[in-house]
């Protein structure tokens, strides 16, 4: 089974919903709201995870499942077997921890447990994609893809994949999936338009940089891309560039999107969506949304006719080439 199986009955499966912030900065009522225009308007590939989001003030991780959770226990199963739903274990803080310094990790006992709580808040007795949240060098990779392997052939999950891996630990996942023939079918990494200084430090975030994408792409690995927005600051006077995105070539390769974004008939953002989810290999973006016009600008974006002149123009420009 793969990801492209997975999102066959998707109408628009080029797009995931990021939900990272519903029941939280994103009250559940608005989040609902969210949910329904996305369910609605055909982007039914919903991404949360079980720690999601509990650095924010009183948040505990549990908010983003619930939320989503509730939604589908009062839409019902003619929703829920229609969408995609796609969760993250082993970045969840152990009880009574604050920070990413201690988690529950990718032991197959916590993988376990961790998936039966997230179906638990999901209202739900499957996942369609689980992905593992970030790397865990305390455990085997094999005994990790073990556990997974072993939640899929229970019916517990459809697919696995990845996120935040490095090209070596990526290189070790696909070499260790081959010999034991199972595999993560899939990458979600950080990865806009705009390419950050090669210093800038985005701990806990990995980049899907040049090397990561040859890798997936050899290994047949589908590619998803998270931050795709930089917060809205393509867009937003409100929103500057996160640390690390202004480098020499920050200038010209946001001119060149503002030029791209004028010939499309899009704006900046929807620009990037289009150029990431119509690459010839191509990006799925994972798109934060707070407010049901996110939903209608990100499905606008990545249903649009972007013509492959303009992906050169913007490759070109990204890497100052
Ligand atoms: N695997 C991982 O480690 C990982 C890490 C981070 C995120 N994620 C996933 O990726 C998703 C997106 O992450 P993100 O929130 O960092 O990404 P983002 O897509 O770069 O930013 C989302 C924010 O951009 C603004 N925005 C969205 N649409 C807009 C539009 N049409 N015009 C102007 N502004 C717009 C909104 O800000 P306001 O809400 O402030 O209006 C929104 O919350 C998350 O929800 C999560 O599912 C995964």
């Amino acid at each position: 089974m793969s990801f492209n199986e997975i999102l066959s009955d998707v109408p628009v499966p080029a797009l995931a919903v990021g939900t990272m912030y519903f029941g939280t900065t994103v009250p559940i009522v608005d989040a609902h709201r969210i949910l329904d225009e996305a369910f609605e308007q055909g982007a039914w590939f919903f991404d949360t995870a079980n720690n999601y989001a509990f650095w924010t003030d009183g948040g505990t991780g549990d908010e983003s499942e619930n939320c989503l959770g509730a939604w589908l226990a009062d839409r019902g199963a003619g929703v829920r077997d229609r969408v995609v739903l796609a969760s993250k274990v082993g970045a969840r803080p152990v009880p009574g921890g604050t920070d990413l310094t201690a988690t529950l990790g990718l032991s197959p006992a916590a993988i376990r447990n961790q998936v039966t709580d997230s179906l638990r808040r999901l209202r739900t007795n499957h996942l369609d994609v689980l992905y593992t949240h970030t790397d865990d060098h305390a455990v085997p990779l094999a005994e990790t893809l073990g556990a997974l392997a072993g939640l899929q052939h229970e019916g517990l999950i459809r697919i696995f994949a990845a996120s935040n891996l490095t090209v070596g630990r990526l290189e070790e996942a696909i070499a260790a999936g081959a010999t034991l023939g199972m595999s993560y079918q899939g990458l979600q990494q950080r990865f806009t338009y705009l390419v950050p200084d090669s210093s800038a430090d985005l701990t806990p975030h990995v980049l899907l940089d040049q090397s990561i994408v040859q890798c997936c792409t050899d290994a047949r690995m589908t590619m998803l891309g998270y931050s795709p927005l930089l917060s809205g600051a393509y867009t937003r006077t409100d929103r500057p560039l996160p640390d690390g995105y202004d480098t020499t070539t920050t200038g010209p390769a946001l001119e060149q999107l503002r030029v791209v974004a004028v010939e499309a008939g899009l704006d900046a953002g929807q620009t990037v969506l289009a150029w990431m989810s119509q690459r010839p290999h191509p990006v799925i973006p994972v798109v934060g949304v707070s407010r049901p016009e996110h939903v209608r600008s990100a499905v606008r974006a990545v249903t649009s006719v972007f013509p492959t002149e303009h992906l050169a123009r913007l490759d070109a420009a990204r890497t100052g080439s």
